[in-house]
This record gives structure tokens, C-alpha cells and sequence, in this order.
């Protein structure tokens, strides 16, 4: 039984990346350990957002945590920006980092790309991310491949300051599946599948129609030679492809290949769309059902309380240990 823990910022439409890179192992994990998912509100502040709509995507993501099966008797549930340790113990790891790490790190490069100025959050990202994690003394955090720089970081920071001080934290390490951890582009199978991408027919959002699904997918680019065959470098979209036709029924990679042998990729994306309509009703469903409900509501606030509990002892430790207070 290991301490996990994993956040999903609140921004829109959860995607499939989202689902298959991270949501999808929050629930495989919760039978064999101790779990804790949040809600991370405050790293959605290091862009612009707007008020009622920010509301309103943290209840979308609780929602959907709880439509694809992470069971609230099992995990703790819970938004960041309710538990204050949160940013109480991200101002403290920040004092223990160096500009030049934190200026290293490529999402802070993308999104500050051909800027003069980038707002001061955005370049801090990673030091909350890390107390996110050291705050419940984390053994394993289930993310996609695009996080691996920031656990890398969140290592350093605990290490640094364990050499510094003796044990104060525990060492995490990042869980990242091995068909999952990087889901490509529908329009563009060389970058990733993204929140932010203005293509609404790159990704395919948990909450999509089946018309969206079926245009998205029918329209993903591929290659010329027609063959269904996973090779990640020389055919990154029909590969892609096939990850998300994997991870939605209980073929393997394998077994798509050899079913679709001779077929082509008409065929081939036909049933895929058919496979992915299938997959996501039932999550569609179950979100509707409660979103608006009081229990998704009670579940968060008995997942604040439940997670500050442990919170409050992570930082008094650190506290301790540093020499903060009297
Ligand atoms: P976020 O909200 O951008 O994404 C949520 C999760 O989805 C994964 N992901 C993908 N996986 C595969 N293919 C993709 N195309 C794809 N796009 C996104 C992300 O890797 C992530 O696991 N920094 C985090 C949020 C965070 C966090 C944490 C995560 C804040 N504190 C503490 C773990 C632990 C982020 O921006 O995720």
C-alpha cells in the first residue's frame, strides 16, 4: 500500500490525454493504495482566467474524477485552494529553489515563448507543484510524460532539503504508462494532445457528442501507406490511433494489428469510432447525473478536511525541522 497522489488542473474539457495519460491509472490504483486526488485550482491562476467560468471547470473535473470511477470511500477528493498548506508549503520549497532550475523547465519555456515579461506564477509553477506532492508524504504520482521534468524537480527540492536538514520529506516517484503517457495530436500526431490547441478537432473532450467523436476521429491525420501498424517514429498517427483503440477495448496493440491486417484505415477508424462512443457514454452519463448534485459538493468538503488532516502534520514536521515559529 504506497501513497499516491496526481492533480488535474481545472481548465476546460478534460481530453483524452488527460484520461489516458493520468485519470485512467488514478482509478487502477485506488484498490491497492492509499489515494489522494485534487483539484489544482491554484496552478490554473498562473494563466488568465476567467472568475465564473474557473468555478465552474473545478465542479466539471470533480465530476469527471467521480464519472470514470475514482471512488470517493476509496480516494480522497478534493480542491486544492481549500487546503491553505497548499500554498503555505509552495512559498517554502520556492525559497529553496534556484532561478536557473526553474528557468530550465520546458513548460515554463513554451508558454513564455516571445515574451518580454512572463507573470512571476508561471515561473513558480513547479515549486507548488512539488509541495502538492511533499505535502502528503507521496510515494507515486500517476502523470503523463509531459510531467516527468517537473517530478524531477520535485525530487531535487525534496532531497536538497532532506541533505539539509535529515529526513523532512518522502521521495516520490512519477508513474507513467508506457501506450498512454503521450497522446498525440489528432490533426498533428508530432505534438501532443492539448488543452490549449485552438484545433477543436485535435482532441476529443470526455464530454464530447458522438458527432465530435466520430468528425475528430475520421479526420485524424495519418499516413498515405494504409497499413495498421504500430511504429511510434515513422507512423505517429495511425500509432496514436491505435493507443486510444487499446486503451478503450480489451485488444492489445497486437491483436489491432493483426485484426485490421489487410483492412485499411477506414475500417479501422469506423470502429474506433464506434469503440470510443461506447467508452465515453457511460462517463458522460454518470457526470450529468452529478454534476449538479449535493454529493459531489460533500465529497469535496469531506476530501478538504480528510487532506488537511495529513496536510497540517507534513508541515508542521517541515516547520519543525527548518526552525519556522517558536
Ligand atoms: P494537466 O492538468 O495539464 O494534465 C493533467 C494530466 O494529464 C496528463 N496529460 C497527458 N497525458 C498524455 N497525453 C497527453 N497529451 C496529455 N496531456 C496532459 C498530464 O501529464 C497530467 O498528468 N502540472 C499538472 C497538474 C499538477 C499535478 C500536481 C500533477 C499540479 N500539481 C501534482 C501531479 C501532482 C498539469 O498541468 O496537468
Amino acid at each position: 500500500m504506497g501513497r499516491v497522489f496526481s492533480g488535474v488542473q481545472p481548465t476546460g474539457n478534460i481530453h483524452l490525454g488527460n484520461y489516458l495519460g493520468a485519470i485512467k491509472q488514478f482509478v487502477d490504483l485506488q484498490d491497492e493504495n492509499d489515494c489522494i486526488y485534487c483539484i489544482v485550482d491554484l496552478h490554473a491562476i498562473t494563466v488568465e482566467q476567467d472568475p465564473k467560468e474557473l468555478r465552474e471547470h473545478i465542479l466539471d473535473v470533480a465530476a469527471l474524477y467521480l464519472a470514470v470511477g475514482i471512488d470517493p470511500k476509496k480516494s480522497i477528493v478534493f480542491v486544492q485552494s481549500k487546503v491553505p498548506q497548499h500554498a503555505e508549503l509552495g512559498w517554502l520549497l520556492t525559497c529553496y529553489s534556484y532561478t536557473g532550475e526553474l528557468s530550465r523547465m520546458t513548460q515554463f519555456k513554451d508558454k513564455g515563448k516571445g515574451r518580454e515579461s512572463v507573470p512571476t506564477g508561471l515561473f513558480m509553477y513547479p515549486t507548488l507543484m512539488a509541495a502538492d506532492i511533499l505535502l502528503y508524504d507521496t510515494e507515486i504520482v500517476p502523470v503523463g510524460i509531459d510531467q516527468k521534468q517537473h517530478i524531477e524537480i520535485t525530487r531535487d527540492l525534496c532531497n536538497r532539503i532532506n541533505n539539509k536538514y535529515g529526513e523532512v520529506f518522502v521521495e516520490p516517484d512519477g508513474r507513467f504508462l508506457k501506450e498512454g503517457a503521450k497522446i498525440m495530436a489528432l490533426d498533428d500526431p508530432t505534438k501532443k494532445m492539448s488543452k490549449s490547441a485552438a484545433n477543436e478537432l485535435s482532441k476529443i473532450g470526455l464530454l464530447d457528442d458522438d458527432a465530435k467523436i466520430k468528425k475528430a476521429i475520421m479526420k485524424a491525420t495519418t499516413d498515405s501507406e494504409g497499413i495498421v501498424k504500430y511504429d511510434m517514429d515513422n507512423k505517429p498517427g495511425i500509432s496514436n490511433l491505435i493507443n486510444i483503440y487499446t486503451a478503450f477495448s480489451d485488444l492489445s496493440v497486437e491483436e489491432i494489428e493483426k485484426k485490421y491486417d489487410g483492412v485499411g484505415y477506414g475500417q479501422f477508424k469506423k470502429d474506433l469510432v464506434e469503440v470510443l462512443i461506447n467508452g465515453l457514454k457511460p462517463i458522460r452519463e454518470k457526470f450529468h447525473e452529478i454534476r449538479n448534485s449535493d454529493e459531489l459538493i460533500s465529497v469535496l468538503d469531506d476530501g478538504a478536511k480528510r487532506a488537511e488532516a495529513i496536510a497540517t502534520e507534513v508541515l508542521k514536521r517541515a516547520y519543525n525541522k527548518i526552525g519556522l515559529g517558536y
